[in-house]
Formats: C-alpha cells, structure tokens, sequence
C-alpha cells in the first residue's frame, strides 16, 4: 500500500475513534460460521518447509548468542523479535550480534518491545543507532519490502516467501483502536494460508507470569477472527495455548479438543482459520527466566479455574527447570511434509531440548 494511502487509513481510523466512543469496542467477536463465512478462500502457500523462529526479550548478551546460534543451527529462514531487544538501546550492538552470527542479510522481523521505545524512532538521535531504520536497512537487504517505509509508528506489514506478518507496536492509547483496525484491513482480504500478528505486550490472560492487561482483548480477537497466529513476548517464559474460539473468554475449541472430564485435551494439534487460532509467549531469548504465576499446578493441564479454563497446553518456566534460567526459541515449518495447509511447531533449547511440539492445521472457509 502507498504510503500516503496508509496515512490516510490511519488518520481517517483516528479521527472516527476520536469522534466515537463506541471505537473502544473495536474487534467484533465473530463465531466460527461468521469468520468462515466473511473469509476469502485461503490458497496462497508458503515455500515448502519454511522454517521461523520467534523469540522475545533476548538481551543481547551470551544466552542471545546461544539462541542465536541455536538458530541457526536449526537452518531457520527466517526470525521474528516480538520486542525488548538488548535492554541497552545498543541498536548496533544488538544488530551487530545477529550479522556475526546469521550473517548481515538474514531475515530478522520484529515488534517494538517496551524497553526499546527511546531508541525506536528513526532518527532517533541516538549514536548507537535506531531500531527502526536498521530494521528497515536489514530488510531491504534481505529482499523483504514493508507495506509502506514508515516503521515509526510501530505498525507495518510484509510478506515473505508465502508467509503474512502483522506488526503493531506498545502503544496503550492506540490498542484499542489503531491496532486493531490496522490488522483488521490487513488482514480481511487476505489469502495466505499462513498468516501471523506480532506484538511485544500481553493480556493477563494471554501469559502465565506477572504481567497485566496491557494490550486489549481487539487485537487477540482480530487475529484470532481472520485466522492469525498469535506471537508475543513480554513475560519472561515460553507458554502456549490450545485452539481457542473466544481469546477475551478463554473459549477452547472443544471440537477439536475433545472434553475429557471435563479438561479440553488432545494439546498438541492445533487447528488455524477463520475464528479460531492460538497465543504464544515466547519470551526466553536470552534476558532472564521468571516463574509460573497463574494457572497453577505446574503441570498440565494446568488450571481450569477463572481466567485459565485449561487453555494452556504447555508451561515453559522456571518452576519446570527446578529455577535453573532456559533460553530457546519456537521454531515453526510451515507447508510441512509437501501439504501447504501443515505446520510443526516445537521449542527448543539452546542446549538441545526439545520442550514442546505439536502440529497445525489450516482449516479451510466454509468447511
Ligand atoms: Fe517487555
């Protein structure tokens, strides 16, 4: 999209909020049917095998280093940040880290995290560089070209090798109104199989750490409307749901996870399409592990009591590695196994542990 089309967009979604209070409940909570029914037919597939790694709030010190590694080591195609980079605001020290170990031109997308805002800007001022502009530097580099070159508002688009990727930023007073709006109109006519929505922050719900509602329920309810996966950082642990219909209620997808008294179960195959997706946290890049908060036992199916639900169908915390720190990314194959419409997902450890692993499929509309 032109630069100058998306600015309009943006104003015009702003100006709209301004003037109506009712943008507050922005994200309509469609049913399965309703999704299906309002999407188009989803036939744009990845490269076969494509392989993306996520991780979050990384630091950029030796545990980054091993994760990066680890990355590379997997042969991933591809790395998507989801915020809180070197805590430093070390642009170039941080970026300098990736090129030693993935090379200058390796594909590295990412969402703004909170401790990266005073250097996000391009044109920051600041001597050690801006998140911004080596992000776009890195892109075009890298052959990947945004919906339009303004990264400043922590909101862009692109797509790669057959993959959507939706970026919104940290902004409180834009997540209720921007954001979704913007994943909205990038996401409702959109026909890739595979489609994801990256953001650094949380709801309570959404983590199994301390972190508040910061985000909004509209941009979870967006994504999970038109079928996106749901990639966050943030909270210092690696968590991941089970197909949900509802993100705001904590609606598991029951028929693909069947009711065994009375806790959802088969956790590992997880179904993607219109109204129904899954969140995950991956946040052990390399910064710090922290504990299980919330949905207590420490083991699954974790809790079904208020705001669990027994959504969650693996915790990566310290209370599962006796307080010893793990750093690792989620890696995810998409068009696996030569069929378009499969993913494997698993997390692995810088030292070699695989600790979660399951399957995705694309639904297709109307099916
Ligand atoms: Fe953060």
């Amino acid at each position: 999209m032109l630069l100058a089309t998306k600015n309009v967009l943006k104003a015009t979604v702003l100006a709209t909020c301004l003037a109506l209070t009712a943008c507050r409940t922005a994200a309509p909570e469609a049913t399965i049917a309703d999704a299906q029914a309002a999407a188009p037919i989803a036939t744009i597939p990845t490269q076969p095998n494509l392989k993306v790694a996520f991780i979050g709030d990384s630091g950029y010190l030796a545990d980054f280093e091993a994760v990066l590694t680890l990355i590379k080591s997997e042969d991933a195609d591809l790395v998507l940040h989801q915020g809180d980079f070197d805590y430093e605001f070390d642009a170039g020290g941080f970026f300098a880290k990736i090129d030693a170990i993935l090379g200058p031109n390796f594909p590295y997308l990412a969402s703004i995290g909170n401790h990266d805002i005073a250097s996000w800007r391009a044109g920051c001022g600041d001597p050690d560089g801006c998140y911004a502009q080596l992000l776009k530097d890195r892109m075009a580099r890298s052959g990947i070209v945004p919906d339009d070159p303004d990264l400043n508002d922590e909101m862009y688009a692109v797509t790669y090798q057959g993959l959507k990727m939706v970026f919104v930023g940290q902004e409180r007073r834009a997540i209720n109104t921007l954001y979704p709006r913007y994943l909205q109109s990038q996401l409702v006519d959109d026909s890739h199989i595979w489609k994801i929505c990256s953001w650094h922050r949380n709801q309570k719900a959404m983590q199994l750490g301390g972190k508040s509602d910061e985000m909004g329920w509209a941009v979870y309810e967006t994504c999970k409307n038109h079928g996106a996966i749901i990639a966050t950082g943030h909270e210092h642990s690696y968590s991941r749901t089970k197909t949900l219909t509802n993100m705001r209620n904590q609606t598991v997808d029951t028929r693909q996870h069947p009711l065994t008294n009375g806790v959802p179960g088969n956790p590992n195959q997880l179904l993607v399409g219109p109204g129904q997706s899954f969140v995950f946290v991956s946040g052990l890049g390399g910064r710090t592990m922290r504990e299980q908060e919330r949905c207590l036992p420490f083991t699954y199916p974790y809790s079904g009591g208020p705001g669990c639900n027994y959504i969650w169908a693996k915790a990566y915390t310290s209370n599962q590695t006796d307080g010893i720190a793990k750093f690792g990314a989620l890696f995810i194959v998409f068009n696996y196994h030569g069929d378009p419409t499969k993913a494997h997902g698993y997390f692995k450890t810088s030292e070699g542990e695989i600790i979660d692993e399951f399957d995705i499929t694309a639904t297709k509309p109307n099916t």
